[in-house]
């Protein structure tokens, strides 16, 4: 197709051109980052997971720079003195680009491109740009372009200044106020297609949802923070290839595959996009895929890295999504199995044992323990299931047997009328659910 008929392309020569300059990185770019923070320990973690992101994006750190301070300064961010020494520094080491790792404000962000003399982003630009780069399903592109535009409008009018790559060179003077508002309503006009088409990708994926759901196997869905291994444990548990990278954010779309729990069991799992801490708050739509898989899981496979410094952190970031992102308002939500893996290396931090007392401690690279966890899910999953005694319309039967006929034992019809069968089946929760939404009532048991 070419690039005039279609509007995705049209509107990435938007973001190409001067807007892009700023939005965006290239890999031939270095850059030195910048955190601030009174928690020594919390500064470094910053910094270490800033310079990652920046690896995933293909942009080598070339120095670090820390200020010991509880608040930002609300126009340059830094203190001004320290300002002049990020200035001095990108100078000594030819730097390209900084990069903080919190969110600039707009006004922010162009007084450090003043004082700096360099190109300035911030951390939810750097991970717009993985994602932008990363995103493989329709859905996930409209989704990363939204955000990538939300984010880009309040910060137009800032980059007219430093152009380095467009022939521009320093100081050269920015587009009209004219070509300005006619950007900005591009970019308004651009949005509204976007959540037009959104709305229809959903839809879509809504009804392969149901025809998975329609599956009588188990649903285990694997979550955790980004790099924890979920890929790897994926692959581990249904002999599959799901490409495994060390980096963050490698899966951006989420991954069913069926695997065997024991012996003739098996269960459906699917791989999630990684949780990151602070994610910028226009991303977490990109995450609608992850999360719905999540809602409908009958377990879910909450992953660790045990070598990461920051374990705990990461555990309550991705248990805090969870609570406020995914299931906010729901009653009923999957149990959950929490899952140590990377015990091949020591322990990251000591506080982590603690935590993972009552875990099970793995290692997906080398398949250690793999079979408790089978063991671990297979009880997990017998447990929440439950006796109950429905009555079932003929219109259901194929629903019936497919949710509790699928086990030995755990499906007994006890009489019939005119309109179906009363029954005692052994459910899940979500299993359950979905029979009693088409229509299944639960009764009394009869009288022995
Ligand atoms: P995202 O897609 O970013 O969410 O990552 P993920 O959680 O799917 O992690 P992935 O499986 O891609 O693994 C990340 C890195 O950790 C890779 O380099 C893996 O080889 C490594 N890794 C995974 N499991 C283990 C393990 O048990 N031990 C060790 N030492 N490394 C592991």
């Amino acid at each position: 197709m070419s690039d005039n008929h279609d509007p995705s392309a049209a509107n990435q020569r938007l973001i190409e051109d001067h807007l892009g300059e700023r939005a965006r990185v290239y890999g031939t770019e270095q850059a030195v980052l910048v955190a601030i923070g009174t928690d020594e320990k919390q500064v470094e973690g910053d910094l270490n997971e800033l310079s990652l992101l920046a690896e995933t994006a293909g942009i080598p750190t070339l120095a670090t720079v820390t200020q010991a301070r509880r608040k930002p300064d609300p126009s340059t961010y830094v203190g001004k003195g320290k300002a002049e020494e990020v200035r001095h520094l990108v100078a000594a080491c030819k730097a390209d680009v900084v990069i903080f790792a919190h969110a600039l404000s707009p006004a922010q962000a162009r007084n450090l491109e003043d004082a700096l003399k360099t190109k300035v982003i911030d951390r939810s630009q750097l991970i717009l740009d993985i994602f932008a780069q990363r995103a493989s399903t329709k859905e996930a592109r409209l989704q990363v372009e939204l955000a990538q535009l939300t984010y880009l409008l309040p910060r137009l009018r800032g980059w007219g200044h430093a152009l380095t790559r467009l022939g521009g060179g320093i100081g050269t003077r920015g587009p009209g106020e004219t070509q300005l508002e006619a950007d900005r309503n591009k970019i308004r006009l651009r949005i509204h297609a976007l959540r037009r088409d959104l709305k229809t990708a959903h839809r879509e994926r809504a009804l392969r949802r149901r025809r998975r759901e329609r599956s009588p196997l188990p649903q285990i869905v694997l979550i955790g923070y980004t790099n924890s291994g979920k890929s790897t444990l994926l692959n581990a548990l249904t002999s599959s290839h799901v490409r495994v990278e060390d980096q963050l954010f490698a899966t951006l779309t989420t991954f069913v595959r069926r695997g065997e729990i024991s012996p003739g069991r098996e269960a459906l799992f699917t791989d999630t996009v990684g949780f990151i801490r602070n994610l910028p708050h226009d991303l977490i739509p990109a995450f609608a895929a992850t999360l719905e898989a999540a809602q409908h899981a009958d377990l879910l496979l909450h992953v660790v890295d045990g070598s990461s410094p920051m374990a705990n952190l990461e555990i309550e970031s991705v248990r805090n999504t969870l609570e406020q992102e995914v299931f906010a308002g729901e009653t009923e939500t999957p149990q959950q199995l929490l899952v140590f893996n990377k015990c091949d290396l020591p322990c990251g931090e000591p506080d982590a044992a603690k935590v993972s007392a009552d875990a099970v401690q793995i290692s997906a690279k080398r398949g250690d323990q793999l079979d408790r966890l089978k063991e671990l899910i297979a009880e997990q999953l017998d447990d929440h299931a439950s006796w109950v005694t429905l009555a079932v319309p003929f219109a259901i039967t194929d629903l019936l047997h497919r949710e509790a006929g699928s086990r030995d034992g755990s499906l007994q019809h006890l009489s019939y009328d005119d309109h179906g069968a009363i029954v005692r089946a052994r459910l899940a929760p979500p299993q359950l659910a979905r029979l009693l939404k088409a229509g299944a009532t639960i009764v009394a048991p009869p009288r022995e």
